[in-house]
């Protein structure tokens, strides 16, 4: 055989059994070259090979699989990626993630010489907002940074992703970690700011690898050095260190725990400078929108929710994985029709979308389109795109009472409805379980609104979102009637 195979050295892929597969495809002559993940992770490992230009795609393979790849067909790359729109995963799984030569042959770091406030106008035509969770305009951010005089100035890439259910940020840093290199470069260049840090999660050791091994080739080939230096930060593994305040307390040393604002980041941040702290895709959008101009970008999804999401499909899900998708596709779209139902092959009864601070939506929610503003009218948020799947086994009042036993895991302590609300909510969802009298609902409800109205930050804030929803939606599984209580 002379074709060439990809093979994705990607976390999933090599749990799965990528790097034999790669061994045996060597042993039997075929040029192997270790890639980025595609996002299909059902289908992982998924190899590709490439004949006349072409590639087709296998999965899952074995390694004993490589003698009899035709069972194992998918169809071509191509065909399997159709209907998505790839702006930030564009080239993600094309080509060895290290390597500058194929990042630049595929168009990277061409984006055409513009002023700094050019670059602002563009990021903000695009309407680019913040995937971080809180989808934050960036561009008022930038703008924000750039007019805020100091002889120092900071970007922060947060790529500390501890939203349950979400790994977009890994597999783009895994699989094509030059378009955060650059687009942490441009944003540098917008606000005019020499250092740039990406804050990273410890429990992505592969990342931290391909990360290292990228920033080390870009500064071999004067990409970073003298205008801009990228430092790489590696985190210690708390939730709240994704928080942005919290992560710049922990970049300086300290304990994460979240400031007081105002004044913002973009004034004040990092050592006190004005400091841009994005989300690891808002970066990797910018090249795009560079190259493309930001109305392009514009033209994307639905009013004011521009552009794509990299949606992430989990839990009990047939075909889980990322898809790239505008702005607008509905809740059942992604997961009957991308996400092909459960796994389990049992009715879909809840849908948590947005992270583990997200609300739990249900089959009648289908047809709302996955937009910020729609999902707002119903309670919910987007968030960093997680949609975690559960079947019609899911026990929605042991959902709500995990949901205080994670914020009393994850609560900084700074604040007290926070951080001895939550302790107190978990009381109270086990006395319901437990078949407590009616008064634990209406406690219940006090100490979500007191979370919700004084909580320093969404942490706290947002606690009673998966609680509320799964009362709403599910009040049979807290010994209500089904109607409501
Ligand atoms: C409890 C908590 C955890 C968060 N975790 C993350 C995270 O892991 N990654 C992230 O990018 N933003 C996270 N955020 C949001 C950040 O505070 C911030 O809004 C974001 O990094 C800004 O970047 P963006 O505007 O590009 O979204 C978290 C927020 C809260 C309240
Ligand atoms: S809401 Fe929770 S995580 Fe946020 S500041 Fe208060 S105690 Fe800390």
């Amino acid at each position: 055989m002379t074709d060439r195979a990809y093979v994705p050295s990607e976390s999933v892929a090599v749990a799965l059994g990528a790097t034999d597969v790669a061994g045996a495809l060597s042993a039997s002559g075929t040029e192997v070259m270790r890639t980025g993940s595609r996002g299909l992770l059902w289908a992982e490992p998924m190899i590709e090979i490439e004949h006349d230009g072409r590639r087709t795609a296998y999965g899952p393979v074995g390694a004993d699989d490589v003698d009899r790849l035709d069972a194992c067909e998918l169809g071509t790359v191509d065909d399997l990626l159709a209907g998505q729109r790839r702006v930030i995963f564009g080239n993600c799984g094309a080509y060895e993630p290290t390597d500058l030569g194929a990042y630049r042959a595929h168009g990277g770091f061409s984006t055409p010489e513009a002023d700094p406030q050019s670059v602002i106008d563009q990021v903000k035509i695009a309407g680019l907002r913040g995937y971080g969770g809180a989808g934050f305009p960036a561009g008022r951010k930038w703008q924000t940074a750039a007019d805020t005089p100091a002889d120092q100035k900071y970007v922060v890439a947060n790529a500390d992703e501890g939203d349950s259910g979400t790994f977009a940020d890994r597999l783009i840093m895994e699989g094509d970690p030059f378009l955060l290199i650059e687009g942490m470069k441009i944003a540098g260049h917008a606000i005019g700011a020499t250092r740039g840090v990406i804050y990273l999660r410890s429990e992505y050791p592969v990342a931290v690898e391909v990360l290292a091994e990228a920033l080390a080739n870009a500064r071999a080939d004067s990409i970073l050095g003298d205008d801009f230096e990228i430092d790489l930060f590696i985190g210690a593994g708390a939730y709240i260190c994704g928080e942005a305040t919290s992560l710049l307390e922990s970049l300086e040393g300290k304990r994460g725990e979240v400031r007081v604002k105002p004044p913002p980041m973009a004034v004040k941040g990092l050592y006190g400078k004005p400091t841009v702290v994005n989300n690891v895709m808002t970066l990797c959008a910018v090249p795009w929108i560079m190259r493309h101009g930001g109305a392009a970008y514009a033209e994307l999804g639905v009013g004011p929710s521009t552009g794509t999401m990299p949606f992430q499909l989990g839990g009990n899900v047939k075909r889980g994985g990322l898809y790239e998708l505008e702005f607008g596709v509905t809740l059942g779209e992604l997961v009957e029709h991308w996400g092909g139902g459960t796994r389990s092959g049992r009715p879909v009864r809840a849908v948590q979308v947005g992270g583990p601070l997200g609300a739990y939506l249900t089959p009648a929610h289908f047809d709302v389109p996955m937009t910020y503003e729609a999902l707002r009218e119903i309670g919910a948020d987007i968030g960093h795109g997680g949609v975690v799947v559960f079947d019609d086994t899911v026990d929605m009042a042991e959902q709500a009472r995990y949901a205080f036993e994670f914020c009393i895991e994850e609560s900084c302590g700074k604040c007290t409805p926070c951080r001895i609300g939550s302790v107190r909510g978990e009381e109270l969802v086990q006395q319901i379980i437990d078949g407590g009298g009616a008064d634990r609902f209406e406690l219940l409800d006090d100490l979500c609104a007191v979370m919700e109205g004084s909580s320093m930050c969404a942490m706290g804030s947002m606690t009673p979102k998966p609680v509320r929803s799964a009362l709403e939606h599910f009040p049979e599984d807290f010994g209500l009637p089904a109607e409501g209580r």
